[in-house]
């Protein structure tokens, strides 16, 4: 953990609440889960942030919509978030509303601030918006359609607006950008990501148009309530209201920030990477450490959303498969930051290779023999051979290789690796077999019985943050206490003599419903 502080603060977007979530708002905040878990284990002090984005024209359109106010629609939509995240044992510390008091306050003081750097101009905005993407957008991004619409690239119709506007001075940024992206290699990831935003801060940056007068639904602009702030200049600054801002002198803000990453989809890169680190500098607030902008989720080959109709819901494949095995599987299956389809197949070949026979298998043949042959005790070990060695030291070689994947959001590594020891592991029972040593050599069976316990026990610790409620079930079998499971714990072994209760398998075969019913 050298040069590293010794608290972690990661958010995840806050949602809108015009749509009911689905897997792809669930994939970026089971990564961020997956991420918390490890830094917790990993003995940091963890704040995990997720919210709602309660603002906007889009919002306020789909309360009107619904034929409700829309303070009581977004408390209904907010709500399926929280109670989503809560079924899917995300452990989240705070739940975010831009609707709070806490935040109001910090927008208008973060809004106060730009006005007294004079950052902030009162002007009108001629030009094209998208309520989709509240997003406002030059003429040169647009494509029109046959019948003459005007569309953003993200498919979203833009409409012309015109309307008195309070401006940012973002033209003014544009160096300074280009100066923090340089000195700060790792602060958009991946290196696409990154390109593309350089590559757009290069072509120039115009003002920006940060507040509207055409709709009430927003945070007042101080001392002229006839404007509300631009949604987006409201929503970024949830992440610094959560830890106590404008309170800049706080012992929480000072602990927490600058947050050490903001984790979004590669949809509003532009909003974080750019605006939002532009924001901060001009009101003299330390910009982020990171931003990673991960890929879609794709259904029937189009990115899901509720506008295509391909929408997955986590629900119903937590309910299918299992909440670990989704868990596992998102984050194994597409290498993090790049596009990835989903589909049953894929995802049984995960559960039934991966889980049930590499890992699940393993543990499960270790455990029943330890039950049998050992007298459901943990067996004691002898002078160790350089093929015990080498397992063990393979096992102990993982947190490194962890802690450096896990910092680079690259989830899809960090388990490959595990399940390269996994496979380790399975050779090694194989080469050792100690069911054949059971008569001919019982001391040696026990040392390797020891061997591959102590093994799985890594294995089970360091793949907590993926599959926290599996993992639990096989580290009680392995008769590792509570308070044993922390990374540091690692380094305590097994101790020979502690009572196993009997196996159980942790991570069963998917099988397929019969079609029939018979
Ligand atoms: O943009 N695949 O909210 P939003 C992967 N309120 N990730 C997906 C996805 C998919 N198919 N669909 C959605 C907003 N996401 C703003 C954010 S933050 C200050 C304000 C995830 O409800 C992904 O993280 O449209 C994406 O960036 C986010 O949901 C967009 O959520
Ligand atoms: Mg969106």
């Amino acid at each position: 953990m050298s040069g590293h502080k010794s608290s972690y603060y990661l958010t995840t977007p806050i949602y809108y609440v015009n749509d009911v979530p689905h897997i792809g708002h669930a994939y970026t905040t089971l990564a961020c889960d997956a991420l918390a878990r490890f830094m917790r284990l990993d003995g940091l002090d963890v704040r995990f942030l997720t919210g709602t984005d309660d603002h906007g024209q889009k919002v306020e359109k789909s309360a009107q919509a619904a034929g409700v106010d829309p303070q009581a629609f977004t408390d209904k939509v907010s709500e399926n978030f929280r109670s989503l995240w809560s079924d899917l044992g995300i452990t989240n510390d705070d739940f975010i509303r831009t609707t709070e008091a806490r935040h109001v306050r910090a927008c208008q003081a973060l809004w106060s601030k730009l006005v007294d750097a004079d950052e902030i101009y009162l002007g009108s905005y001629a030009g094209w918006y998208a309520v989709r993407d509240e997003a406002f957008y030059g003429e040169n991004e647009l494509t029109e359609t046959p019948d003459g619409k005007k569309v953003a690239p993200s498919g979203a119709e833009a409409e012309w607006v015109e309307e008195p506007s309070y401006f940012f001075r973002l033209s003014d940024w544009q160096d300074k950008l280009l100066a923090f992206y340089e000195a700060n290699p790792d602060f958009i990831a991946p290196a696409s990501r990154r390109n593309e935003v350089i590559s757009f801060v290069k072509g120039g940056l115009r003002d920006l148009s940060v507040s509207r007068t055409t709709f009430k639904w927003g945070v007042p602009v101080p001392g002229d309530p006839d404007h509300i702030m631009y949604v987006w200049l409201d929503a970024l600054t949830n992440y610094a209201t959560a830890v106590g801002f404008p309170d800049t002198d706080s012992a929480e803000f000072s602990k927490f920030w600058p947050a050490d990453l903001h984790m979004v989809g590669k949809d509003i890169v532009r909003f974080h990477a750019v605006y939002w680190p532009a924001f901060l500098m001009a009101a003299d607030v330390a910009p982020p450490t990171r931003v990673f902008a991960h890929g879609w989720l794709l259904n029937r080959g189009e990115k899901m959303s509720k506008s295509v109709g391909n929408v997955l819901r986590a629900q119903d494949l937590v309910e299918k498969y299992g909440l670990d095995q989704v868990r596992y599987y998102l984050l194994r299956e597409v290498p993090f930051g790049n596009d990835g389809y989903i589909s049953h197949e894929t995802m049984v070949g995960r559960i039934n290779s991966d889980l049930a026979n590499d890992f699940g298998n393993l543990a499960q043949r270790v455990l029943s023999m330890i039950g049998k042959n050992c007298g459901g005790e943990v067996p004691a070990p002898g002078d160790f051979t350089a093929a015990d060695t080498a397992l063990l030291n393979a096992a102990q070689g993982l947190l490194p290789r962890l802690r450096a994947d896990y910092r680079e959001q690259a989830f899809h590594r960090a388990l490959e690796a595990t399940w390269g020891v996994v496979g380790d592991a399975n050779r090694y029972v194989d080469d050792q077999a100690p069911w054949a040593l059971r008569k001919s050599d019982p001391p040696r069976m026990a040392t390797v019985l020891y061997v591959v316990a102590e093994v799985i026990r890594h294995l089970a610790i360091l793949a907590q943050p993926v599959m926290p409620g599996s993992i639990d079930r096989m580290l009680d079998q392995l008769g590792v206490a509570p308070d044993a499971r922390s990374f540091a714990a690692l380094e305590t072994p097994l101790a020979a003599g502690t009572r196993l209760p009997p196996p159980e398998g942790v991570f069963p075969r998917y099988v397929e419903p019969d079609q029939d019913g018979g």
